[in-house]
């Protein structure tokens, strides 16, 4: 293992801890990822592509963005061909995916192109800059919004919000079922050590949110439960006036991903394109994740007025959404026999199961005020090309 040098942002969550005593597993991950200036996302440093500790889906290719854009268009078309149209991006990182859609939108069609406005929603403000740079030749048509805006309904919008790989990111609890029945996780402090001790949970939201999916623990299992996501969810919904949530990201539907076959939950670490199950070192320096219950985003999403439209694996959205035609475009305009070997390896990560991105990851699409649309992704697979 690599030696890095964690004591800043250790120190200051053993503080915290010697003060308040034992935190729930959701506050240390929490700073852990986005404690100001010293967290994983809220500190300097490339966190995702080559240089960075995981790839998603957006380094592959910009294949991605412009399939997503397909779909955005098409879900223009379903809400009538309005005059103004807003796309949201949440999570948006470093901002390749949000000028993939954008350059692909211009390019595909000039009258929503015309009427787009493009919000970007980014836990780490200083990124705007960089994202400024890419999204140059559209400028006129960004604008930026704290994750406090969409908390606090301050931001609204009707189009399309989409994100990818953003729920995996938010800080989730970590309960375990025991002969006393549901226990959460707490951190505490040993020296300058961290270490785990069970208790009752801090809150009944935990429990309530396994009895309504209907899941009882294993004794002994250990899984995550993502409060952020309901929450964010909840804001969502509240500010999208009409239209529709794109959200991809890996995760299960809740019998998959609480199963007993999951003892120990889906939490994992990520550190220059290794993973590590180990939350308590390289403490700020490695990314934590959690696989997605797209199960309570659905349920949730129906109680708020948003009506699923369509669920399944990221190779099935990007094939119904044009992935054979955009390859074969990509092929005709190579101009070697390597640049085409280039093309099919990289756009096979992002459908093929093993190795690859196309079943681990899911898309949920919810929508709003849109009855019955007809979106891409619902295409029938025989008439695709
Ligand atoms: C795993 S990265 C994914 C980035 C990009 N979407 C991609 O696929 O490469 C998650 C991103 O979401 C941001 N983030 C976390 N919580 C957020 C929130 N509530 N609102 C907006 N962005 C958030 C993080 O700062 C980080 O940039």
């Amino acid at each position: 293992m690599d030696q890095v040098d964690d004591g800043k942002l250790r120190g200051i969550i053993l503080d915290r801890i010697g003060q308040r005593g034992p935190i729930p597993f959701a506050d240390f991950m929490a700073a852990c990822l986005y404690e100001p200036g010293l967290g994983y996302y809220t500190s300097p440093g490339r966190k995702v592509g080559a240089e960075g500790d995981f790839y998603t889906s957006i380094n592959v290719h910009r294949v991605f963005g412009r399939l997503i854009a397909r779909e955005i268009c098409r879900m223009w078309e379903e809400m009538g061909c309005p005059a103004s149209f807003d796309i949201v991006e949440a999570g948006a990182g470093h901002g390749q995916l949000a000028t993939d859609v954008l350059d692909a939108v211009c390019e595909l069609n000039s009258q929503l192109y015309e009427g787009v406005r493009l919000t970007l929603v980014e836990a780490e403000p200083s990124l705007a800059e960089v994202q400024g740079k890419l999204l140059e030749r559209h400028l006129a048509k960004v604008s930026w919004s704290a994750p406090a805006d969409l908390a606090e309904g301050k931001l609204r919008f009707s189009g399309c919000l989409y994100s990818n790989e953003l729920i995996d990111s938010f800080p989730t609890h970590l309960v375990e079922m025991t002969p006393e029945g549901l226990r959460e996780v707490f951190v505490a402090a040993e020296g300058d050590q961290f270490s785990e001790v069970l208790d009752s949970p801090s809150t009944p939201e935990l429990e309530a949110y396994l009895s309504r999916l209907g899941i009882t623990l294993n004794p002994g299992q250990r899984t995550e439960i993502n409060l952020n996501a309901v929450r964010w969810l909840e804001s969502a919904a509240a500010s999208l006036e009409r239209g529709f949530i794109l959200t991809i990201d890996y995760g299960y539907l809740a019998p998959e991903l609480y199963g007993p076959m999951r003892l120990n939950g889906t939490l994992l670490c990520y550190y220059r394109h290794t993973t590590e199950e180990n939350p308590y070192i390289r403490v700020g320096l490695q990314d934590i994740t959690t696989h997605v219950d797209f199960t309570t985003l659905a349920l949730r999403g129906e109680e708020l007025g948003l009506s699923k439209v369509w669920y399944g694996e990221q190779y099935r959205f990007l094939m119904a959404a044009g992935m054979m035609q955009e390859l074969m475009a990509l092929e005709a305009a190579a101009k070697t026999e390597k640049e085409q070997i280039a093309i099919r390896i990289s756009l096979k990560k992002l459908i093929l199961p093993e190795g690859g991105m196309g079943d681990t990851f899911k898309v949920l699409i919810q929508a709003k005020g849109v009855d019955h649309p007809q979106l891409l992704c619902m295409r029938d697979w025989g008439k695709l090309i």
